[in-house]
């Protein structure tokens, strides 16, 4: 479990460290989502990636795309998923993990 303030703009990407793991934390459209920051291809920062379409990160290595609500591979050179854990808001938090 990891905690980050809320204070996050729509679109906006930040990472969080989760047990020694960095995840990405993203507002779309006001809902909070967190998943692996490291692409399962050869391990890029996909924060560093482009939002495509709505829900959609792309890497900036080799383009492989993920939905970022779950976390689901969607094309590109990889066909494994990155993790993705719930977010709660809690007191003006996001509680990465569950509480
Ligand atoms: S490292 Fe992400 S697509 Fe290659």
């Amino acid at each position: 479990m990891s905690e980050t303030s809320a204070d996050i703009s729509p679109n906006e990407m930040r990472v969080v460290d989760v047990n020694g793991e960095p995840f990405t934390v993203v507002n779309l459209e006001g809902q909070y989502y967190a998943f692996s920051d490291t692409c399962t291809h050869r391990g890029c920062s996909l924060h560093e990636g482009q939002i495509v379409a709505q829900t959609q990160i792309q890497c900036p290595c080799h383009g492989a795309r993920f939905d970022m609500k779950t976390g689901q591979v969607l094309g590109g050179p990889t066909q494994e998923s990155v993790k993705s854990l719930p977010v709660a808001v809690q007191d003006g938090k996001l509680v990465l993990g569950g509480a």
